[in-house]
């Protein structure tokens, strides 16, 4: 009976100490990715091979360094390096990296903040190896030929041209962070007035009056909105969960940038489309698109607003700091569980399951992506460090 009294008392006063924290053991998480990768490295001998996802057969999906996704693995590889501390990893990461290198001189894609960025600008952040700052600074000057400064965005694809004339996606947001540090390791003031320009005009076409974005916004040469379409979302006027998961990691970069509030206020604007969606699903983790609920998942979209979340949580007041972390702790919580977590040695050796790339295209649909295991173990770092800065908010 005392014993119960004991456990109430402790209860009562865990209840008042506001822990946002729940119950994610990052150590146990890091100790599966870890073995579960050292499938996915023994499973993947050849360097121009990129793990992506699993083809509709189930065989493994791979991919050549030139498609969008080929930083992911090395980006996760130092992850894991920056957990475990245990050389292999970073000798892994550095090879996986390396296998990304020629692919600074791609001026034919905006992508490179995820193909240069992840895998380099961990490598770098993590080691100071200058080959990797070189690599970045040259990625950065072939991203910036995407910036035309009369429409003032940095331009998406080179094709579909006809439908979509100067197509800027919400994706597009995810090459700022990239670009913000290469302006601060060459000094060179372009790269930042590149960010702030192409948020500013995403600002202010991208988004509808419920803070949810468009997928594509057609520019004309003037910088003049022709249209304003979806390309991997449901519908024109839908919100694609992803997107959505975009805009709100991109526009807490720019606050932690520039420290501009127009762009934190962004940020929260879109954590509260995303966490009061009626359509979001209890366990947090987004139907594919806002407008489909019951539809396929996307992980991805979770995983990577779990990571935006809890950094914008720093940049905010305790409340709603609070209620960040939780959110967040909830989605890392669902998508660590068996629900979403793969079985060692399954799932083509990719750490989560059930995420949706391209559903429109009938591609990707309920697959690992090798996105979602990147952003997850970002997440989890992030988790780690403001679980040790404060256990109590
Ligand atoms: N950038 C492409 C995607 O999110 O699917």
């Amino acid at each position: 009976m005392m014993m119960d009294i004991k456990v109430l008392i402790l209860l009562f006063i865990l209840s008042f100490s506001g822990n946002a924290f729940g119950q994610i053991n990052v150590e146990k998480e890091f100790e599966f990715a870890a073995q579960q990768y050292q499938g996915m490295l023994d499973s993947h001998p050849d360097l121009t091979q990129f793990p992506q996802s699993t083809n509709p057969d189930g065989s493994p999906g791979n991919r050549t360094s030139d498609w969008w996704c080929s930083g992911f693995f090395g980006g996760s590889l130092w992850y894991i390096y920056e957990f475990t501390k245990d050389p292999k990893w970073k000798d892994a990461a550095d090879l996986w990296t390396m296998a990304v290198e020629k692919e600074q001189n791609n001026t034919g894609t905006h992508d490179l903040g995820f193909m240069l960025y992840c895998p380099f600008g961990n490598g770098y952040r993590l080691t100071r190896n200058e080959i990797y700052k070189q690599t970045l600074l040259t990625g950065a000057k072939s991203l910036a030929t995407r910036f035309n400064p009369k429409v003032g965005l940095i331009k998406s694809w080179d094709m579909f041209l006809d439908k979509y004339r100067y197509p800027v996606i919400i994706d597009n947001m995810m090459n700022l962070e990239f670009l913000f540090w290469a302006a601060k390791e060459s000094g060179n003031k372009e790269f930042y007035n590149i960010c702030v320009n192409h948020a500013d005009n995403t600002l202010k076409n991208h988004f509808r009056a419920d803070n949810s974005s468009y997928h594509v916004i057609c520019y004309g040469p003037s910088g003049e909105v022709i249209a304003k379409k979806t390309r991997q979302g449901a519908a024109d006027e839908s919100a694609w969960a992803r997107g959505q998961a975009w805009g709100l990691y991109g526009y807490t970069v720019m606050y932690r940038e520039t420290k501009d509030i127009k762009y934190l206020t962004q940020a929260h604007k879109i954590a509260s489309f995303i966490l009061n969606n009626p359509n979001l699903p209890a366990d947090k983790v987004p139907y594919w698109d806002f407008s489909k609920p019951g539809e396929e998942r996307d992980a991805s979209a979770a995983a990577i607003a779990a990571s935006a979340l809890l950094e914008l949580c720093q940049y905010s007041p305790k409340e709603q700091k609070r209620y960040y972390i939780s959110m967040a702790t909830k989605m890392l919580e669902s998508l660590s569980s068996s629900a979403y977590k793969a079985k060692l040695g399954e799932n083509n050796h990719f750490i989560l399951m059930h995420s949706t790339g391209h559903k429109p295209a009938k591609s990707e649909v309920n697959v690992p992506l090798v996105y979602a295991d990147y952003y997850y173990l970002e997440a989890l770092l992030r988790y780690r460090k403001l679980e040790h800065i404060s256990m109590s908010y």
